[in-house]
């Protein structure tokens, strides 16, 4: 598959792409919601260096977790990934959970998030779609629903979910969210560069650059 193909040659090295750690994705993941890619490396390394495992997370002072999460904005993030990690160490034995309804019912795990940590971490075929991912399917398939919907967002899972190739889950969710990152961007996207540019309805149409259509900011 030349998604695939591309990922596995073109993939950034992202400190939490060397691990498999649930937990350690699941920071990460925390992380990336408001915050870029580039800013997110040095407080997810000096944070899972301070903070290993979920034991260790769970029993330190809240305070101590916000000062690692300082500049990075949204405290609330940091706030609830504690109250979620302690609650998976008392709940569910240390064990981030891999069933869906278990997962999603922590602290701060949305759709999303529940999504890429099943499948990053579980190989799960459970699709995680962000915004990124929003914007390339709308470009790929030439769909013109406003992705401000949440009735959009709900229906793109389910065409991300049948889209995931037999046991590549985790390799297919991240090379969606990369060719978001690296080369389907918002304003001015690299066609030249992208692995699926042949198959691109919105760009056989030329509607690359106008879509996705979005109502409100
Ligand atoms: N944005 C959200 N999740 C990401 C990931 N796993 N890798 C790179 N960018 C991301």
């Amino acid at each position: 598959m030349e998604l695939l193909k591309w990922y596995q040659k073109e993939q950034r090295d992202l400190p939490w792409r060397r691990s498999r750690d649930p937990y350690h994705i699941w920071v990460s993941e925390i992380m990336l919601q408001q915050t870029r890619v580039d800013t997110v490396i040095p407080y997810f390394n000096r944070f899972v260096d301070r903070f290993p495992s979920l034991q260790e997370l769970a029993a330190a002072p809240e305070d101590e977790v916000l000062k690692h999460w300082e500049g990075l904005g949204y405290y609330s993030r940091a706030r609830n990934l504690q109250t979620a990690v302690r609650e998976v160490v008392e709940k569910y034995g240390s064990q981030v959970p891999s069933g869906k309804k278990e997962i999603s019912g922590l602290k701060g795990v949305g759709p999303y998030t529940a999504g890429a940590i099943l499948s990053i971490a579980y190989n799960q075929p459970e699709p995680a779609v962000d915004g990124n991912v929003m914007r390339v399917l709308s470009r790929y398939f030439c769909l013109e629903d406003d992705i401000a919907r949440p009735s959009t967002r709900i229906s793109m899972e389910g065409l991300a979910q049948e889209l995931i190739p037999a046991g590549e889950a985790a390799d297919f969710n991240q090379a969606l969210m990369e060719l978001g990152a690296m080369v389907c961007t918002p304003k001015s996207p690299t066609c030249s560069e992208c692995p699926v540019t042949a198959m691109c309805l919105g760009r056989q149409q030329g509607r690359e650059k106008e879509l996705p259509l979005k109502t409100k900011a």
